[in-house]
């Protein structure tokens, strides 16, 4: 196969990007690396090419640690945890990893400890003391996420050392004002530590001819990030921390020092790649006719195209990446998918709600993949697109033909006889896909390829509508043996492109037409022998109803008004008073005569008062929907103002205003004395 830069490759190491084991995996994730990352390795192996799909957790990492300090566990604890929930969730949804380890294992720990150990020898690194905040009550270090305090550009009280949440400025923990330790609370103070270096600096050079000149073919978010790097200026990076969790730097003189987690988590890579290969890992990572891919999300493309590739220069003896194909973001009903706001579709929490449907979230998921920019998932699009597509056109297509095989034909698949013009057409469209398809996965376009795919689907019920066979048979069998054989062929070719995008639809599809899992080299071909019995018709994607997706619906609307609530802060100071000022507003207390709803009103109380001056006072308030029971309101002592401008409304005289407080959720609550007073008297 002939891919990049017409160069043809012996083997492919592909891998995605190790998720923090710090909760579990949600719809974006899946969009933006693991179906794309799946869809091109299953398209590899299909195509004969030998392949490593590598995947595992990210375990390290100060966050990991934050979360265990919350929960009063261990970083191990959470992890352990985290790591089987995802590679569960990953297997569920046949992402076909050749290994899903961790990089809290040993084995991994050792060969990122002697990465680090040779470039130290042969002299990589540049050292460096710096100061750095230090917890004198904790005894530690403090990483900037571990210190809070005042953002230098807008005053938000809680911002985090490396950055605002509140105006979104990236912060170094020292730019905080009042600057506090999350450990002890305490005031941390300016403290020497020695870090190593990777000096970026020096690489300015080669980077820029690699990438810049030699890899204009890269996507262009990913080439626009690079050169915007590239041009800035390369600063040196730490790779080592002050910190207890990590991979222990293997230096003297480095007690209570670990490799930074970018610095540790890629080379996860290459550790699992020797977990899974042993002894001949290598060829993997270090021969020319390797041909290395990495998939990512955005946030991470500085890593894969600039750290990263300076780490292996700086060995020596490694490959560089290919490509690296970065998606952008996934969106969720407009939203940005936010972990603490619980703002994402959990893909355990969707095998739950739709079991069996993995297939549809893959195919929607990689019809709106964000390959070019940020993209979003809604339920109704999710909906749509299982109902006027998956059912609709390809399940559609594959039922009535076998179905039409079993009815006229007795399972069995019919004989081919002579072709018409129309057959040939139809026959010969079909010998482009195989390679129309393999194109666009080549180039990751993974939803131009799905598109493809879909279109294959099309011309097969283009075909059964043009010559309906069900009609045929009446007039002429041999015709309609003919239609249907070149259905099946359709359907036997699906199968074979359809399964690196919907692998499970792919199976039921060879599994009906009797036919073993194929290469993609046979594609374009007839594949069914006429004679060849067939498998009973099963539903190959079932229609969505609307309850099931009003049920998503809710949920999120459950959790955008809980993100509200959480998110409410008492009202802003209004201006000083004086004391004067206040005087003029005359506040009484009277208790409830009547109560009953405004007639067309649905805001509306109106209120019969004993105010104390022997005629009842009528005062209309807008609390109708927060005491739907007005009558039990009698007997109760309310505060209204008494000098408030009478106002009509609907009709209605009404004298003076009552005084509610509005609760954090906008409800209206009415303000009562808390014993029994005199109707009349002043409050002040
Ligand atoms: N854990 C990182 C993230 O989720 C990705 C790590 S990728 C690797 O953003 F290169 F470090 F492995
Ligand atoms: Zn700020």
């Amino acid at each position: 196969m002939y891919t990049e830069k017409d160069k043809k490759f012996k083997r492919y190491t592909v891998t995605s990007a190790l998720p923090y084991a710090n909760g579990p995996v949600h719809i974006g994730h899946l969009a933006g690396v693991y179906v794309p990352a799946d869809i091109y390795a299953r398209y590899l192996r299909s195509q004969g090419e030998d392949v490593v799909f590598i995947g595992g957790s990210d375990e390290h990492g100060v966050p990991i640690t934050i979360k265990a300090r919350k929960e009063g566990v261990t970083p191990q604890d959470i992890v352990d945890r985290y790591h089987n929930i995802i590679k569960d969730s990953m297997k569920e949804f046949g992402v076909t990893f050749d290994i899903y380890s961790r990089t809290s294992s040993p084995e991994h720990a050792e060969t990122a400890s002697a990465y680090f150990k040779k470039l130290y020898e042969q002299g990589k690194f540049v050292e460096k003391v710096s100061q750095q905040l230090y917890d004198e009550e904790a005894h530690q270090f403090l990483a900037d996420r571990y210190v809070t305090g005042t953002c230098p550009k807008c005053g938000n009280e809680h911002a985090y050392g490396d950055q605002c949440e509140a105006c979104g400025t990236s912060l170094n923990a020292t730019d905080l004002i009042n600057p506090k330790s999350a450990l002890s609370g305490s005031k941390p103070v300016l403290k020497e530590t020695k870090h190593w270096f990777l000096p970026l600096d020096q690489d300015e050079q080669w980077l820029r001819e690699w990438i810049l000149e030699q890899h204009k073919d890269w996507k262009v978010n990913v080439y626009g990030q690079c050169k915007s790097w590239i041009d800035s200026g390369l600063q040196p990076r730490a790779v080592t921390r002050d910190l207890d969790w990590g991979v222990k730097v293997p230096v003297e003189g480095a007690d209570g020092k670990v490799l930074y987690v970018w610095f540790d988590a890629p080379i996860g890579y290459i550790s699992f790649t020797k977990q899974l290969k042993g002894d001949d890992w290598e060829k993997w990572w270090k021969d020319e006719e390797t041909k290395l891919v990495h998939f990512i999300g955005k946030d991470n493309i500085v890593f894969h195209c600039i750290i990263f590739p300076s780490m292996l220069k700086a060995d020596g003896s490694y490959i560089m990446p290919e490509n690296v194909p970065a998606n952008e973001f996934l969106n969720l009903e407009g939203d940005k998918i936010s972990t603490s706001r619980n703002w994402a579709v959990w893909l355990h929490e969707y095998l739950k709600d739709f079991p069996g449907k993995q297939d549809v979230l893959r195919y929607t998921l990689c019809s709106n993949a964000p390959e070019t920019k940020d993209n979003d998932f809604s339920w109704k699009d999710f909906q749509l697109k299982n109902n006027s597509e998956l059912v609709a056109i390809l399940g559609n297509f594959v039922n009535r033909t076998l179905v039409l095989s079993h009815k006229f034909f007795g399972g069995k698949v019919p004989t081919l006889g002579a072709l018409t013009d129309l057959d040939n057409e139809v026959l010969a469209e079909m010998k482009t896909y195989p390679e129309k398809i393999g194109r666009s996965i080549e180039t990751y376009r993974f939803r131009e390829a799905l598109a493809e795919m879909m279109n294959l689907a099309r011309l097969g019920n283009k075909y059964l509508t043009d010559t309906e066979p069900w009609k045929l048979i009446k007039t002429d069998e041999a015709r309609t043996a003919t239609v249907l054989n070149i259905s099946l062929q359709i359907c036997a070719n699906l199968a074979i492109l359809c399964e690196p995008f919907i692998p499970f639809s792919a199976e039921k599809l060879c599994h009906m037409l009797n036919l073993e899992k194929l290469p993609w080299a046979k594609a374009g071909e007839m594949l069914m022998q006429e004679g060849a019995q067939l498998e009973k018709p099963e539903i190959m994607f079932e229609k969505i109803e609307d309850d099931a997706i009003d049920a998503q619906l809710t949920r999120l609307a459950n959790i955008k008004e809980q993100n509200a609530l959480n998110a409410w802060k008492p009202a802003e100071p209004k201006a000083t008073v004086a004391f004067e000022d206040f005087g003029k507003i005359d506040i009484r207390v009277a208790t409830v005569l009547e109560c009953t709803k405004v007639p067309k009103a649905d805001k509306l109380l109106q209120f019969k008062l004993d105010d104390g001056t022997g005629t009842p006072r009528t005062i209309l308030s807008g609390i109708a929907k927060y005491y739907p029971e007005p009558e039990k309101l009698v007997g109760m002592q309310v505060c209204f103002i008494n000098n408030f401008a009478p106002k009509k409304l609907r009709g209605i005289d009404s004298n003076g205003m009552i005084l509610s407080a509005e609760d954090r959720d906008g409800r209206l609550v009415l303000v009562t004395p808390s014993q029994k007073v005199s109707e009349g008297c002043n409050i002040g």
